[in-house]
C-alpha cells in the first residue's frame, strides 16, 4: 500500500496505524532521505553536492527498527533526523536523482522481502509502487498542516513551522525528479477535518474492498 502527501497531512501516523490494523510492516521513506541528510551533515559533505551525497547514500548502512529507532552507519540518529538542521537540508538531498535511485531501490527491496507492506512518502504511488493494492494521497490545508507540526515540535513557533512547510512544499512539488504529486487513480483524502481514526477506518474499508483476502485485525 502506497501513501503519499505533503508534510503534516497525517500520513506517518495513518500509515503506521493502518499497517498495524492489517498486520503488515510499515516503512517511513522520509526517514531514509533524512538519514542520508544526517550522514552528509555528520561527515561535512555539502547537501547540495549531488555526487558526494549519492556516494554517501550508496554506502550508508541504515537500520530502521519498528519502534522508530534509526541507526545511520551505527550511530543512533533517531532524534537528530527530526531536528531543524536535517529538516532544512533534506529537500536538497532528496532532489538528487542518484540519491533517489538508491533509496527507491532499497524501498522496493524492503517490500519484496516482506511480500508487501505500507510505505509512505512523496513518490510511492507515482514511482516506487504505482501498481500497489491501494494508492492513497493524503492532503490537508496548509494552516492545519502547520498547526499539527507546530504541536509536534518543541521550541518552534507556528509561523516558523508554517514557513518551513511552505518552503518544503514548493521544493518537493517543483523538483525535476519524481516531484510530490497525486498519482493517477490515487484515492485522495483531505484530512483537514477528519480525525486520524476516521482516516484509518476509511482506509481499512478500502483495503477490505480491494483485497478481501487481507485480514485486517480488529482495533
Ligand atoms: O515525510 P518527511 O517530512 O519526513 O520527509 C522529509 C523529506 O524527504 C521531504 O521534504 C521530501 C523528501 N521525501 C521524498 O522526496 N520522497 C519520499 N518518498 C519521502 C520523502
Amino acid at each position: 500500500m502506497a501513501i503519499d502527501g505533503p508534510a503534516g497531512s497525517g500520513k506517518s501516523t495513518v500509515a503506521k496505524m493502518l499497517a498495524e490494523r492489517i498486520g503488515v510492516q510499515y516503512l517511513d521513506t522520509g526517514a531514509m532521505y533524512r538519514s542520508v541528510t544526517f550522514a552528509s551533515i555528520a561527515t561535512g559533505v555539502d547537501p547540495a553536492d549531488a555526487n558526494e551525497v549519492a556516494q554517501l547514500a550508496r554506502r550508508m548502512d541504515l537500520q530502521m527498527d519498528e519502534d522508530g529507532t534509526v541507526l545511520v552507519n551505527g550511530v543512533d540518529a533517531t532524534t537528530q533526523i527530526r531536528g531543524p538542521e536535517v529538516t532544512r537540508a533534506v529537500s536538497s538531498v532528496a532532489s538528487h536523482p542518484a540519491v533517489r535511485r538508491e533509496l527507491v531501490s532499497r524501498q522496493r527491496e524492503w517490500a519484496r522481502r516482506r511480500g508487501g507492506g505500507v510505505l509512505e512518502g512523496r513518490d510511492i504511488g507515482t514511482v516506487v509502487f504505482p501498481d500497489a493494492t491501494l494508492v492513497v494521497y493524503l492532503n490537508a490545508n496548509p494552516e492545519v498542516r502547520a498547526s499539527r507540526r507546530a504541536g509536534e515540535v518543541q521550541d518552534l513557533d507556528y509561523d516558523t513551522v508554517a514557513a518551513d512547510i511552505a518552503r518544503r512544499d514548493a521544493l518537493d512539488q517543483n523538483r525535476e525528479t519524481d516531484p510530490l504529486k497525486r498519482a493517477a487513480g490515487a484515492l485522495e483524502i483531505d484530512t483537514s477535518w477528519l480525525t486520524i481514526e476516521e482516516v484509518v477506518e476509511l482506509l481499512v474499508d478500502e483495503v477490505r474492498a480491494v483485497r478481501p483476502d487481507a485480514r485486517p485485525l480488529e482495533p
